[in-house]
């Protein structure tokens, strides 16, 4: 049918040969080559366009992908060469070669998708603005390369993980090797610095692979890697800790219950807001006439133990009292809800002894006591956050969906009200549905319309 002899064929099917055959072989079979993420023809001119927005010379590449300066050319002006030598150039490119039958029309049916317009509108809103919303068509790395430097206040997403799931537009996490996958994200990660403002924040949910038996480590390698890369400052490493979910079918290893979600600043003085993230304190209470700390102790129950305490000298004693009646007049003023009293040879420091290393341990033994009051206005959270996993169930096409939930404490305490979260592996666009809510802008990138199509539909954007 395409005139090609059968090792040829056999040839080309395993990946090598020449352009021409490769084209006469596909035009045959009624499809068309197309990069991913450079418009849609896959040919020598689109290569070249491509190479000149990245600003490349025809001789950089040639000799970045070891070809002479003239089989560049060959590739850019008449699409002709090696098969191996596309590839090697496409991926030099950072472009994704997919198939597509001939004859078919770019895609124009999601409106709300890749309009530069949508890319404006959330450029131009102001704080104020009700939440805009971008959903941007391609590679990751392709279109935040196309952004200007620190426009984004906040990055929180969910990479592809390490060959678990197939998505719909392929692309990273089907990558054979591990060191091969962990490079194509620390390449997108660069650009996720770049895109970020300095006060910002980036926050990345990611989990670990099993490969021939043996954790692959994915999670910390990736994140010791682009620290590597751009000095990134790790402020937490939260465990979302999943409640519900499978059963563990393996008989020679515990059930794999937790992922990782990673704070990542670019300095100090990053935005925080604790007060949009405080847990709601426990109040201190009357027991009958009594008022008793949130934890339930009495101011008498206090100074019985101040009287016990055969470690303190008098004047000691008299101090410890004291301040403990003043922190229960606090108390019922509501000005303060709980605190510890810890007392020298009745309590150890709580965290360390050494005066090196510990103010408290050099009160405790200056003054004999101190009080641990606890910020009336509620505590941050610690870093085991329990959540249910999102259900796949009714969600036809994702199954890799995290659950809103994950998302509401990354936006409310470092994106300002009114600022830009930016997903580049948006999926079904559960952050972008979260920034809706809470009042911020969004912008999601995915590989996959499928994906953008649902994200349009829950964000209630014009289809
Ligand atoms: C783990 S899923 C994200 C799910 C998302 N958090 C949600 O709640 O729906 C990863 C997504 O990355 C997309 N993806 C894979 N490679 C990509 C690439 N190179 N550029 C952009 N998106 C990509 C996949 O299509 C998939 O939707």
């Amino acid at each position: 049918m395409s005139g090609l002899s059968v090792p040829t064929i056999r040839n080309l099917e395993a990946g090598k040969g020449n352009l021409s055959s490769l084209r006469t072989y596909l035009t045959s079979l009624g499809l068309k080559l197309h990069w991913l993420g450079a418009g849609e023809s896959g040919d020598g001119q689109s290569l070249a366009r491509r190479r000149q927005k990245l600003g490349v010379s025809q001789r950089a590449i040639a000799q970045r992908i070891n070809v002479s300066h003239r089989t560049v050319i060959a590739l850019e002006n008449d699409f002709r060469g090696r098969i191996d030598t596309l590839d090697r150039c496409l991926s030099e490119l950072r472009l994704r070669p997919t198939l597509k039958p001939i004859g078919e029309q770019p895609r124009d049916d999601i409106n709300s998708v890749q309009t530069d317009d949508q890319l404006l509108s959330v450029w131009n809103a102001s704080r104020n603005d009700p939440p805009q919303m971008a959903l941007l068509h391609g590679d990751a790395l392709d279109v935040m390369r196309s952004m200007p430097t620190a426009i984004v206040d906040c990055i929180m997403t969910s990479p592809p993980y390490w060959q678990q799931r197939t998505y719909a537009g392929g692309g990273i996490g089907e990558e054979q090797s591990v060191e091969a996958y962990l490079k194509d994200l620390r390449a997108v990660f660069k650009q996720a610095h770049r895109v970020l403002k300095p006060r910002g924040s980036l926050w990345i949910n990611i989990d670990d692979t099993y490969h021939q038996r043996s954790m692959q480590g994915v999670p910390w390698r990736l994140i010791l890697g682009m620290v590597e890369d751009c000095g990134w400052s790790i402020r937490n490493d939260v465990i979302w800790r999943k409640s519900g979910g499978a059963l563990n079918r393996a008989d020679n290893r515990f059930g794999h219950r937790h992922e990782h979600l990673f704070h990542l600043v670019k300095q100090d003085d990053y935005h925080f807001d604790a007060d949009a993230v405080r847990q709601y304190p426990t109040l201190a209470r009357l027991d009958g006439e009594v008022i008793a700390t949130a934890t339930g102790v009495t101011m008498e129950a206090c100074l019985s133990r101040i009287a016990d305490a055969t470690d303190l000298n008098n004047d000691e004693r008299c101090k410890a009292t004291e301040a403990v009646k003043d922190a229960f007049v606090d108390i019922a003023k509501g000005l303060l809800h709980d605190f510890r009293l810890i007392i020298r040879g009745q309590n150890r420091v709580t965290h360390s002894d050494s005066q090196h290393t510990s103010a408290r341990a050099t009160r405790l033994v200056r003054d004999g006591f101190y009080l641990l009051k606890y910020d009336p206005r509620g505590s941050l959270s610690g870093d085991v956050w329990t959540l249910a996993p999102e259900r796949s169930k009714g969600r036809d096409l994702h199954y890799a969906a995290y659950p809103e939930a994950l998302c509401e404490k990354p936006i409310l305490a470092t994106c300002p009200i009114g600022g830009v979260v930016l997903d580049p592996f948006v999926g079904s666009g559960t952050t972008l549905a979260a920034a809706q809510r809470l009042g911020r802008h969004g912008i999601g990138i995915d590989l996959s319309e499928e994906y953008l199509k649902l994200a349009t539909d829950r964000l209630n954007l014009p289809n």
